[in-house]
């Protein structure tokens, strides 16, 4: 059955299983694989080591619903991202600017300990740690990636405009974002990139 343009669309229930990592009720999924992510991390020596020994699980994958498409519709999913480092650096997402760069998301934490790294094209950085329980409101104009401090999957589950898309390119031209997020032993810290050299306007 087709919906007339304009005609309200049925109601939709997701469940999550942060555990399993999985987003019953959603109708899209892709995962990111070591081998996809050649370039995202500073230490290509040890990225090179960690591909030789690559088992071909996914580092992280996303299931999610899109049910209207339009400027008023929503996308709902969660992302589920393994623990593990490459050098110093914990494993995330690629990383993003909303290709309406204006469009606001909220992540919610499901599960495990992350942090939330945020950039503006001028400047500023923002590193914010999520346990079970915390949302944070990304606003508009906010170039965010998801690291996985913790040792066990962390979870999140997003809500963001139907009509707001993904910018993967600016992050790579810039030579990686600004900050990084590093292992300080027992913990996570930020540490400058060198090889970022600012975000094109
Ligand atoms: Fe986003």
């Amino acid at each position: 059955m087709t919906t007339p343009p304009g005609a309200p669309v049925p109601p939709v229930k997701l469940t999550a299983d942060p555990v399993a990592g999985r987003l019953s009720g959603s109708n899209g999924r892709y995962e990111k694989h070591l081998a996809d992510l050649n370039g995202i991390y500073r230490d290509a020596a040890a990225y090179d080591r960690l591909l030789a020994a690559d088992d071909g699980a996914p580092v992280y994958w996303v299931e999610a619903s899109e049910t209207e498409d339009g400027p008023g519709g929503l996308i709902t999913g969660i992302s589920v991202l393994e623990p593990g480092r490459v050098g110093d650096e914990f494993f995330m997402t690629r990383g993003h600017l909303h290709a309406r760069a204006d469009r606001s998301e909220v992540y919610t934490c499901l599960a495990g300990q992350g942090v939330m790294l945020l950039e503006t094209v001028d400047g500023r950085s923002e590193a914010i740690e999520m346990s079970v329980g915390d949302t944070v409101y990304v606003p508009g104009h906010w170039v965010h990636r998801s690291v996985n401090v913790g040792s066990t999957r962390f979870v999140t589950m997003f809500i963001y405009p139907a009509d707001a898309g993904q910018d993967y390119g600016l992050i790579h031209d810039a030579g990686g974002m600004k900050n990084l997020v590093v292992s300080s032993g027992d913990g996570w810290t930020t540490r400058a990139n060198t090889d970022h050299e600012g975000y094109r306007a």
